[in-house]
């Protein structure tokens, strides 16, 4: 891998009223763009170091806070112009940005891909055009890991890993650990590293306990609105379900709304265990009442990371490939401690 080292390319093509804008309201160097706005007309961004970012969409609070993250972080006060654009969970879409990111000759391109799968080519445009490829929370499946200079996220195989270890020391403490144990898992995106990782991680611990049945796994996008649909499906399809394992809060909050109103209790004192991931304040806080067992912390705040990485590469320096996330396992016992901190 590369230093990219001071010497930055000057890129041009951004919009000069939205700069004018920027510059008159003393705002971020910052703006969402769309394929018109790009082809209008250009303007010198000057000494700002221009980063791309692709985001898979909006689909998540914690989605929301890893935005926010990435726009508290590249400022044109720290010296950026970030050019920011919403997938709107479409890869299509997140491969077009990439295109004009690289048309437009930005100096870093940072992205969170939607799925592993499908980026061999695009970032093979990246690399050629030696812009630097930084992705964010979720990873590629590509044959050449040059195609990407850094990683910044989650042990999602581990987070996975901590429910099941989690589920395993609960049911010992509750005198269950001999029947048998009904589990549903609301699945995120098909493809997902997030997904992929949690459902593996889980498994693993699974597989060492012949009494725990996964009636079934079912993909609910990371969204309430599915994670309600596809519950109400399965409390329709099975009545006996012990553990719900949702593979996040926002799927969480759905599931919630379907069991309560069969009349079906959730938690430390309910009918089903609940486990939860990403630990968003909402979410932390039916922790502390004991609705949600447990919640499995994804940590969304990357931004500060990802700038870090690229002021590395700015001075010229080699960095490493691979950064996980700091994140820990919250349940009624330890989360009164976090949760005036939570911002999100
Ligand atoms: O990739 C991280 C996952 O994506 C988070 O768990 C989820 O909330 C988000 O949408």
């Amino acid at each position: 891998m590369r230093g990219k080292g001071c010497g930055k390319r000057r890129a041009f093509g951004y919009l000069l009223p939205i700069l004018m804008i920027s510059v008159l309201t003393g705002c971020v160097g910052q703006f969402n763009i769309s394929r018109e706005q790009e082809e209008s007309s250009a303007v010198d961004e000057g000494d700002l170091v221009v980063v791309g970012v692709s985001q898979v969409g909006s689909e998540s609070v914690w989605r929301t806070a890893n935005t926010v993250s990435i726009q508290e972080a590249f400022t044109s006060e720290k010296g950026y112009f970030l050019l920011f654009s919403n997938a709107r969970q479409k890869q299509d879409n997140q491969i077009k940005a990439i295109r004009r990111f690289i048309s437009r000759q930005v100096d870093y391109i940072v992205f969170s891909p939607i799925t592993e799968s499908g980026w061999d080519i695009v970032l093979q445009e990246a690399k050629d055009a030696e812009i630097p490829v930084i992705l964010m929370d979720r990873q590629v499946d590509v044959e050449d890991d040059s195609l990407y200079t850094a990683w910044v996220g989650s042990d999602f195989h581990r987070e996975g890993n901590n429910a099941g270890i989690w589920l395993e020391e609960y049911l010992v403490e509750q005198n269950r650990q001999d029947e048998q144990i009904h589990i549903v898992v609301l699945q995120g995106t098909e493809g997902a590293t997030a997904a992929i990782g949690r459902t593996e991680g889980f498994q693993e611990i699974a597989d060492t306990h012949e009494n725990w049945i996964i009636l079934e796994q079912v993909d609910a996008e990371y969204t309430t609105a599915k994670g309600r649909e596809v519950m109400e499906s399965l409390l329709i399809k099975y009545e006996d379900i012990d553990v719900v394992v949702s593979q996040n809060d926002d799927m969480t909050f759905g599931a919630l709304d379907a069991m309560n109103r069969r009349g079906i209790s959730t938690g430390t004192e309910g009918d089903v265990i609940l486990i939860s991931f990403d630990a968003v304040k909402a979410a932390l806080k039916l922790v502390e009442q004991g609705v949600i067992n447990v919640d499995i912390e994804c940590n969304p705040r990357q931004g500060e990371l990802v700038e870090q990485i690229i002021q590395a590469l700015e001075r010229g320096e080699e960095v490493d490939k691979t950064f996980y996330m700091e994140e820990q396992v919250f349940t009624p016992e330890n989360v009164g401690e976090y949760l005036d901190d939570r911002d999100y």
